[in-house]
């Protein structure tokens, strides 16, 4: 299958104001997605999800390594035309009500008035946004501002999904048709990266998942191999998810310990012997 993305050890360190590195949120990087499935990117809060998402998009530069995007570099102006991103946080203006702002996005992607329409109402339907299409999008509720960032997303009915936490914020129906909107998408041949920490989501509807620990990557693999010793669990994906990031903590801790035991710790100063610091006293 062919690859859509790909990084190839990728670290990025954010520097203070003087130029002294500060954090290194992502530490030699590799993996790849290819075309047409769902990957899901999981790991605990700060381990660099997001940080990873915008080196893709472009949005942050590497420190280190190599990232590839459609066989191009990320932010190249053939990439930004097919792919499309749902950021962490929404922003959205708020004096627009939803149809507003998909035409202003729509219009970004230089689509025609009836390209526009067409598109609107198609994606209005399939975010069930119909009951409050009209009002601005300043007073919507988490899950409301988060379908209208959905739809923004898909505008330009792109080949290549990148979504930051898509179903935060969503009762348990609107996840259900978030995650049934994957599937179709996937059905349709497009590519989508997730970023979660709601396991359930990643489990039903991705074929590959990465574990990103502090930065670094400690687990990728096929879900329902991974998950294959966990099935008799009543949440596999949460026990994996527990259990692959404790045994990450137990080897760092382990190897802090050996690293301390192999210390060569400074030898003893040797006494200075008394008679010859008497001589020397003597001397001066
Ligand atoms: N612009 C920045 N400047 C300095 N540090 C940053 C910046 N962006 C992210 N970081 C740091 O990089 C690390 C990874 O952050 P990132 O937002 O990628 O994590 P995350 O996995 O998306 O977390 P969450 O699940 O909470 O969204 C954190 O230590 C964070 O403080
Ligand atoms: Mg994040």
């Amino acid at each position: 299958m062919e690859e859509q993305i790909v990084l190839q050890n990728v670290t990025k360190t954010f520097n203070d104001f003087w130029g002294k590195p500060r954090v290194t949120a992502v530490k030699s990087l590799s993996f790849s997605i290819k075309k047409g499935e769902i990957f899901g990117l999981l790991g605990p809060n700060g381990s660099g999800k997001s940080t990873t998402l915008k080196l893709i998009l472009g949005l942050l530069y590497p420190s280190r390594g190599r990232i590839a995007v459609l066989g191009r570099l990320p932010g190249d102006s053939m990439v930004k035309r097919v792919i499309s991103y749902l950021p962490e946080q929404d922003y959205l203006y708020p004096y627009l009500d939803a149809r507003e702002t998909l035409d202003f996005y729509g219009k970004i992607f230089n689509l025609s008035g009836q390209e526009r329409r067409q598109r609107i109402d198609f994606l209005i339907d399939l975010l069930g946004m119909q009951g409050y299409q009209h009002r601005a999008v300043g007073e919507y509720s988490k899950g409301m501002a988060r379908r209208i960032g959905f739809a923004q997303a898909l505008i330009n009915d792109p080949d290549l999904l990148i979504l930051d936490e898509p179903t935060s914020g969503m009762d348990p129906i609107g996840n259900k048709e978030m995650k049934d909107i994957f599937l179709d998408l996937k059905s349709k041949g497009k590519t989508i990266l997730i970023s979660s920490h709601l396991l359930a989501d990643i489990e039903t509807t991705c074929d590959r998942i990465g574990i990103i620990y502090e930065g670094s990557l400690i687990g990728i693999g096929e879900v329902d191999e991974l998950l294959a010793p966990y099935r008799q669990e009543s949440h596999p994906l949460e026990r994996f998810f527990i259990d692959t990031v404790e045994k990450e903590k137990e080897r760092q801790n382990a190897e802090i310990k050996s690293a301390r035991e192999s210390e060569v710790l400074p030898e003893k100063p040797e006494e200075v012997d008394q008679k010859v610091l008497d001589k020397l006293i003597r001397k001066k």
